[in-house]
């Protein structure tokens, strides 16, 4: 197993045209990132951990600059842990279904500021006011049977803040000591050595440029690239319409943002709430009912590939459709119109998961081909994923392809 994390800033040279934010950072193409040589596990104890104890995010800078600490926003009580005490006006939160980032936990966070709520939408993602902020801290367990940040190098924190021109997308990079996250537009990258079902797992991690992370957050409004805007994706009923812990048993994480000032709007009846089945890598797919297994994997492509693959996405203009609930999601049969496929015919072929361009696609690895989907934001396969696709389609009764 290796022991070196080396973190270094990509020497890409990569237009830092943002996300329309203003920018006060020194972050320039071609500037290196501290390098990390050892790999420090858990939350540092550093006496300037703790050196601010002030509760009061720092909205005023949230709004008006691109901080180069993740610590000069205040979000956390403790700066160096972004996985736990968020400050004023902030909830920790959980997704039914997560994206797939090479086995890295994640730890998010919504801020809304006071007197303010985001308000509820059906099926987009909620309305924030201006000056919310949603954070994702990933971290790389050592192995991914045995999670808990206590075990794993913290390596990023992706930051998305509402403000006046539309939402900032932020990346930050944890410092060597673990002590503060910096500022790097253009990403990074670090090896990472896992072990996943016992088996070791050695791949380079790569944290996105603040220009790939448009390619997902983008959203254009009946798939016009002229009103694309930045939007959140996860923070939509249906995914948080599940249960979290907040420290005194499961609550449903609805009701928690309505009841903690967060969310307005919510319908009164709470079966008007959509909900997806909750889907983690420890699910056992076995159990899944085979006629529960379309509903399972319409949410794991929805949350992994959606965002491109749907009208309003970077994929409008593909044969794949992958949005949840929409009538011409899932198509069979279709054939691809951007890639042939090698020997295969249709994107998916219903009764054979060997067949379907999607899971030769999903399985495909950053080899320079471009087959791998989704084209970033993974270095291996997410094998849990595979398998439960695989297990819809193969089940799947659809009339088969001609
Ligand atoms: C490969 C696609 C992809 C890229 C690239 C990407 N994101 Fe995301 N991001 C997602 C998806 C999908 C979610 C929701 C699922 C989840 O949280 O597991 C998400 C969630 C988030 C969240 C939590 C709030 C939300 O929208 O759900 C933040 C914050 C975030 N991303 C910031 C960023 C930043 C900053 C970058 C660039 C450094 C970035 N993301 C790059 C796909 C992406
Ligand atoms: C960051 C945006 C993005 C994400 C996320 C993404 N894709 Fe794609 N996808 C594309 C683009 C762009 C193309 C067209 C170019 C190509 O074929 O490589 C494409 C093409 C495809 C095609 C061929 C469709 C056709 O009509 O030719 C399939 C199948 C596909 N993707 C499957 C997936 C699956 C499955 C996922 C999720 C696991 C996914 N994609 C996630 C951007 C994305």
């Amino acid at each position: 197993m290796k022991k070196m994390h080396k973190i270094f800033a990509s020497m890409a040279l990569i237009g830092l045209a943002g996300c329309g934010s203003t920018s006060e950072t020194e972050d320039t193409p071609g500037t290196t990132t501290p390098v990390t040589d050892s790999k420090k596990i858990g939350i540092s104890t550093a006496e300037v951990c703790q050196a601010n104890n002030s509760t009061d995010v720092n909205w005023l800078t949230l709004t008006s600059i691109n901080a180069t600490n993740l610590s000069d926003y205040n979000l956390f009580y403790n700066q160096c842990d972004p996985t736990s005490s968020p400050n004023t006006r902030g909830l920790p939160y959980d997704m039914a279904v997560p994206l797939f980032t090479d086995y890295a936990s994640k730890y998010r966070f919504v801020f809304v500021p006071t007197d303010t709520t985001a308000t509820y939408q059906e099926d987009e993602a909620f309305d924030f006011p201006i000056g919310s902020v949603l954070t994702k801290t990933f971290t790389l367990p050592t192995d991914t049977s045995d999670r808990g940040v206590s075990k794993e190098e913290i390596i990023e924190t992706r930051l998305l803040i509402k403000r006046e021109n539309g939402w900032a997308t932020l990346p930050y990079i944890w410092n060597e000591d673990k002590t503060d996250a910096v500022l790097s537009l253009i990403g990074g990258s670090t090896e990472a050595s896992i072990l996943h079902d016992s088996t070791e797992m050695n791949f380079d991690y790569g944290v996105p440029t603040n220009a790939e992370c448009s390619k997902c957050h983008q959203y254009k409004p009946n798939g016009d690239p002229d009103l694309g805007f930045i939007s959140p994706i996860g923070p939509k009923a249906r995914y948080l319409n599940s249960d979290y812990d907040y420290g005194s048993g499961d609550e449903n994480q609805i009701a928690k943002w309505v009841s903690e000032g967060l969310l307005s709007g919510v319908p009164v009846s709470s079966s008007d709430i959509d909900a997806v089945p909750v889907f983690k890598d420890t699910t056992d797919i076995d159990a899944i009912a085979p006629s529960q297994l379309e509903k399972f994997a319409e949410a794991w492509l929805d949350i992994n590939c959606a965002h491109c693959h749907r009208e309003e996405g970077g994929a409008s203009n593909t044969n794949f459709n992958a949005e949840w609930d929409s009538p011409i999601a899932l198509a069979t049969c279709n054939q691809p119109i951007s890639y042939g496929g090698g020997d295969l015919s249709y994107i998916i072929t219903p009764g054979s998961a060997d067949d379907s361009i999607m899971i030769q696609r999903m399985e495909a690895l950053p080899d320079g081909t471009g087959d791998q989907m989704p084209p970033l934001g993974r270095a291996i396969v997410h094998s849990e994923g595979s398998e439960l696709i695989k297990a819809w389609l193969n089940n799947s009764s659809a009339t088969p392809c001609p």
